[in-house]
């Protein structure tokens, strides 16, 4: 691992939630893990006002909650709090930038810092154009001493246009290879593991293509609704919370080329060409390969679960989306006439994410199948979370006479290996920005391909009044016409279940 130089982490919305849950807690995670460089620091800036020893207060009670060591001893964690500063300003005023300047300078030299500073943005979007030109004024993003990198959180942009805008603007103060688009996803563990998976076993890569998969199916399922974020799920919608963003930047992993090694430039640029190579949707598909739908109130398990309509900050005649899928496909030599099938909704009945690689059916059926599951072909299933692992479904025969043939398992489970930490999305991210890897974040130019991407679907249901929304029971699987999407005689969506070797759409119900 390249050397990790003293440096500070400015996280500007650090009165906001992100902060408390994810970033403190992923840094202190790093402090445990000793990842941290000798000389650091990290400067909360927000409008709020707190005193240093406030704002610490409340960071401690952020990592006794959150953090991989949230039962680390008391002392552990004050000295970790002892690097933490905060400071109150008005980010939409440029004179207030020079509070943060000489804040940093007297960090700088408090903790050797080498004038290295990367600033993390988990502001509401609007100050995403305003907090990089005043760093500009103040200087602050030139890399004369130091180096200086911004960190971005989704959403990069509401549609096409606005994330064209933000990367023109941005691209007005910071050079490219300073700006880390992030997207959590990309720092899961299993989701790295992709690659790993597909490029260093010699039995998967040979299969991994339209000669042998039918079809890939990527879900991502939350049983939460919108917990308290109705105002800002409103105005997104899953479309723009999760399938934009998250699931696409999975499917390009799925779909990519093996790099020529494994370098930031390399895997960027392969995933950069499955971008620019998603056919473009056309009006039938619109309306025949996307599904949109929103959750109703129902009752499960006696408890009493609001429609979206109802949630707080929703608007009583939404039609923002809370759950969706789709069929597209990647018109390249490799995943010609292969779909590919992405998911993802709110109030689902479990939180589940994974990728599904069908494959072919064999040629001809010998065996008589007992579960149907083999005649359908074998299934191979990368589990992102919970119980992050690896799963084969396979043909087996059952024992004794004849010879019948049943669908079973070969699984393997994370929390099998004797040493099983799996960092936070957010530790990883933060130590590869400190390190200056972008590998897992995204360029500018993805951003706006899988912009540029989903805009027609956008443009469809804004325009047209008619574009149906099907309501779908709250923890229920969605609306029961997704499985029409699926090509195929008795195909539908795997039905994931908390547990990787089990499926079947009421085991969590
Ligand atoms: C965020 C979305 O990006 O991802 C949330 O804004 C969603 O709505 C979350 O709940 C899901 O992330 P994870 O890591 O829990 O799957």
């Amino acid at each position: 691992m390249k050397k990790i130089d003293n440096q500070a982490l400015v996280i500007f919305g650090a009165s906001g939630d992100l902060t408390y849950r994810k970033l403190i807690p992923s840094v202190f995670d790093l402090y445990m893990n000793n990842s941290l460089p000798q000389g650091y620091a990290v400067l909360g800036v927000s409008r709020s006002k707190f005193t240093d020893s406030e704002f610490r207060k409340k960071m401690k009670e952020g990592i006794q909650a959150f953090s991989h060591f949230k039962n680390a001893p008391a002392e552990k964690i004050n000295s970790f709090l002892k690097k933490i500063f905060y400071i109150s300003i008005d980010t939409q005023k440029s004179e207030d930038y020079k509070l943060v300047k000489n804040k940093l300078r007297d960090l700088n030299a408090k903790f050797d810092l080498g004038c290295n500073y990367i600033f993390y943005l988990s502001t509401p979007p609007k100050l995403y154009g305003v907090i990089p030109k005043y760093l500009y004024g103040q200087g602050l993003t030139l890399q004369q001493k130091g180096f200086r990198r911004i960190i971005i959180e989704k959403p990069f942009g509401h549609d096409l246009k606005s994330a064209q805008e933000l990367n023109d603007l941005l691209t007005d103060f910071f050079e490219e290879e300073q700006i880390y688009r992030i997207d959590h996803y990309l720092g899961k563990e299993t989701v790295q593991n992709l690659m790993v998976t597909r490029f260093s076993n010699g039995v998967f890569e040979p299969l991994w293509n339209r000669n042998f998969v039918q079809h890939v199916e990527i879900t991502a399922a939350e049983s939460i609704g919108v917990e308290g974020r109705g105002g800002y799920y409103d105005s997104a919608g899953v479309m723009r919370d999760m399938i934009q963003n998250h699931l696409l930047q999975v499917a390009t992993l799925v779909a990519m080329e093996p790099p020529s090694k494994i370098d930031p430039e390399e895997i960027r640029h392969e995933k950069l060409k499955v971008l620019r190579a998603l056919r473009p949707l056309t009006d039938e598909d619109l309306k025949k390969n996307v599904i949109r739908g929103q959750y109703t109130e129902s009752h499960v398990k006696g408890k009493h679960l609001i429609g979206y309509r109802q949630e707080e900050d929703v608007d009583k005649n939404s039609r923002t989306e809370t759950y969706f899928a789709m069929k597209f496909f990647i018109d390249n030599w490799r995943w010609s006439g292969v779909p590919f099938y992405i998911r993802s909704g709110k109030r689902l009945p479990t939180r589940v994410s994974e990728i599904v690689i069908h494959f072919k059916p064999s040629p001809t059926q010998l065996f008589k199948s007992i579960d149907g599951a083999v005649e359908a072909g074998n299934q191979l299933i990368l589990r992102i979370q919970p119980d992050e692992g690896i799963l084969l479904k396979t043909g087996m025969k059952v024992p004794g006479k004849g010879y019948e043939v049943r669908s079973v398992n070969v699984d393997f489970h994370y929390s099998d290996l004797k040493d099983h930490y799996i960092p936070e999305a957010y530790e990883r991210l933060i130590l590869d920005c400190m390190i200056g890897d972008n590998t897992l974040y995204m360029s500018g130019e993805s951003a706006e391909l899988t912009w540029k991407f989903v805009q027609p679907i956008l443009d469809y249901w804004e325009k047209d009044a008619d574009a149906p929304l099907y309501g779908y029971p709250a923890a229920s699987w969605g609306p029961d016409n997704a499985d029409e999407l699926i090509e195929g005689e008795n195909q539908t969506w795997r039905y994931p279940c908390k547990n990787l070797a089990d499926d079947g759409i009421y085991c969590e119900l």
